[in-house]
């Protein structure tokens, strides 16, 4: 039972203490967040993965990606455990490597030297991962002088990329690289979207030519549910209603709305409001749903009337943290992700140009 399973984790953490650092990001159910150590978006996890030196797990409770990147930036002997390895994201798998890599090969043809700097000291493009990708994206990033983003630094890391790139191929979402480039002022005719069935050439050149941000196909499928309809809905009934909207959605939701965020941005936002106020929200549904009970003097509720929630992050059930949990009481890890040595490396080095890119 739920009661039982709330026992079990609690016991067990309790019995591990200090040997144990739970994560969760804000799209995971209730059951799992009160549990967690540390709660966050995923910068915030990837930052809350580097101050925990001296324990000897961190329970990651959000996707594989986020994962990986608590691996990569915590001790070498530190084991991440990801409660379901189940639990992916279908937008990281929509940049695979081998695409990426066919994709750079096309862009090299038609730019020339990737390596080599113009007159103005810049090279022809800079790669810029999204956090959502695996750590072989990143690896790939960090090999090619490039960074890694979130979706609450987006716009500094591409600041740092057009300070070292004539332009930006920047996967796997396309919404916010869209969203981002758009605030910072960069025309949609300038941001063309690579298309792995229709190899470059031709007249895609001279769109090529001018690009700024080369764009990836790749969508968030909770976030690109959301459409403007729903917000004219939400005015219509609610007038004076604020409406906040992740930048993973499409870019005419993001442009109706009043605000767009990281999933932090959303919740501090909303916390941050003292005045009675009605929001409506576009991410997923347990944060719109947390932030409802945690603010009962608001009127909150999800742009989306079907219930949205990423069905990946939901695969970290309380069952499997108890598991994993009693499998470090009795000495066992189970489910470690680990990112190979060959791979770890560059995207390291991707993600530390990330933590020290200032605007
Ligand atoms: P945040 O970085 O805003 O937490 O977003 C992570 C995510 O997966 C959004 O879909
Ligand atoms: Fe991936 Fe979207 Fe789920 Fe975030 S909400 S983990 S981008 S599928």
């Amino acid at each position: 039972s739920e009661e039982e399973l709330d026992r079990r984790i609690r016991a067990a953490k309790q019995t591990l203490g200090d040997r144990v650092v739970v994560m969760g990001h804000h799209y995971q159910r209730e059951e799992i967040i009160v549990h967690a150590d540390h709660t966050g978006d995923s910068f915030q996890l990837a930052g809350f993965a580097q101050q925990h030196p001296d324990a000897e797990a961190i329970v990651f409770c959000g996707v594989h990606f986020m994962a990986e990147t608590a691996d990569l930036l915590s001790r070498p002997d530190q084991a991440v455990i990801l409660p379901n390895l189940a639990a992916g994201c279908s937008m990281a798998d929509m940049a695979s490597i081998d695409e990426v890599e066919e994709c750079w090969e096309q862009l090299a043809e038609i730019y020339g030297d990737m390596d080599e700097a113009d007159a103005d000291g810049l090279v022809p493009v800079i790669p810029v991962t999204y956090m959502n990708s695996s750590a072989a994206i990143k690896g790939f990033v960090g090999r090619h002088g490039g960074i890694v983003c979130t979706s609450s630094n987006a716009r500094t890391v591409l600041e740092w990329a057009f300070a070292r790139g004539r332009r930006v191929l920047f996967f796997p979402d396309q919404h916010l690289g869209r969203n981002t480039a758009k605030a910072m002022g960069v025309p949609l005719a300038q941001m063309p979207m690579w298309n792995p069935r229709k190899p470059l050439g031709g007249s895609d050149e001279a769109t090529l030519d001018d690009a700024r941000v080369i764009l990836w196909h790749g969508f968030c499928s909770v976030h690109r549910r959301f459409t403007t309809a729903q917000i004219d809905k939400a005015r219509a009934d609610h007038p004076g209603v604020r409406v906040i909207v992740h930048p993973e959605c499409p870019m005419d939701v993001v442009d109706a709305a009043d605000e767009a965020g990281s999933t932090d941005y959303i919740r501090t936002a909303i916390a941050a409001t003292t005045e009675p106020t009605v929001f409506a929200v576009g991410t997923e549904v347990n944060l719109v749903q947390r932030l409802a009970a945690q603010h009962p003097q608001h009127e909150i509720f999800c742009l989306d009337p079907v219930v949205c929630p990423c069905s990946t992050m939901y695969r970290i059930h309380p069952g499997y943290l108890a598991w994993v949990l009693e499998g470090l009481v009795a000495g066992t890890v189970l489910n470690r992700v680990t990112v190979p040595a060959d791979v770890a490396d560059p995207a390291r080095v991707a993600l530390e140009r990330m933590l020290a890119a200032r605007p």
